[in-house]
């Protein structure tokens, strides 16, 4: 495969979780992660992304049949590797499933998914979810030994976590930015060059997007936490509507790479 190829379009998967940690603070109804879900979409989202956890801190069950009945975007699952949620998984059959690691104590999810040390669980949870017809994508730290884990057990799709390089930005420490993003691009370039479709996401912001965007390699990104914090000062569909500029504008060279597709 061509180094200069490229996905013409950098989907946005917008993740709607604290939609609902705001809603479960006070119990009842209010916000109604199904409406954000709905304005993301009008906003351009590509699609939905909600993680049912083993603690239903955020996203529940009740949600999770709303989202899959209303929405015209797809979905994207994300779940533990757990019997349980497999069973919920073949049961709403979304459009596409990321295992990602659970620990019940984390905040949020610190880390990616140790496939390398899993493969034969992972590839016997995946097989099923895969012929129930969702694309499988293993949230992954952006690192060879991951990407060839994720051949292994067949998923189609890797998610580079990409916390580390945000949390370097935040702290405005340029030589770790500068590895982060080496260690992000060349793990795209890889997981592409292998015939995975690479996405990436965690921790993403208006000033973290920009770099990660104009890795040609990347299809999808997936964010979250901020979109939904800014959506309080600017209201979510703006600051959809923002996130997604500073993508376009960031991915606007790769456009015209030799070979690109849709
Ligand atoms: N991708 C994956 C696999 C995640 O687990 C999360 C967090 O739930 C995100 C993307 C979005 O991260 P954030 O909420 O920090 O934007």
């Amino acid at each position: 495969m061509s180094e200069h190829f490229a996905f013409k379009k950098l989907r946005l998967g917008v993740n709607i979780d604290h939609v609902a940690t705001i809603r479960n603070a006070r119990g009842g109804a209010h916000p109604d992660p199904v409406r954000a879900a709905k304005i993301a979409e009008a906003a351009g989202a590509d699609g939905i992304t909600a993680h049912l956890r083993e603690d239903r801190r955020h996203i529940r069950d009740e949600d999770l049949a709303l989202l899959s009945a209303e929405l015209h975007i797809p979905l994207n699952l994300e779940m533990a590797a757990t019997e349980e949620m497999q069973a919920i998984a073949l049961r709403w059959h979304p459009h596409a499933v990321c295992l990602v690691p659970e620990k019940r104590e984390e905040r949020t999810t610190e880390g990616g998914l140790d496939a390398a040390r899993d493969t034969n669980r992972l590839r016997d949870f995946i097989a099923p979810l895969r012929e129930a017809g969702s694309r499988v994508s293993l949230f992954i730290e952006p690192d060879e030994a991951q990407i060839e884990a994720a051949l292994r057990v067949d998923a189609p799709v890797v998610e580079l976590h990409t916390g580390t390089f945000c949390e370097a930005v935040e702290a405005g420490e340029a030589a770790s930015v500068a590895n982060e993003l080496e260690r992000l691009r060349k793990a795209a370039a890889l997981a592409l060059e292998a015939g995975l479709e690479p996405h990436a996401g965690h921790g993403l912001t208006f000033d973290s997007v920009g770099p990660v965007a104009a890795i040609p390699q990347l299809a999808e990104l997936n964010i979250g936490h901020f979109l939904i914090g800014e959506g309080v000062f600017m209201g979510l569909g703006p600051a959809i509507k923002e996130m997604r500029s500073i993508m376009d504008e960031a991915r606007a060279p790769a456009e015209s790479a030799d070979r690109d597709t849709d």
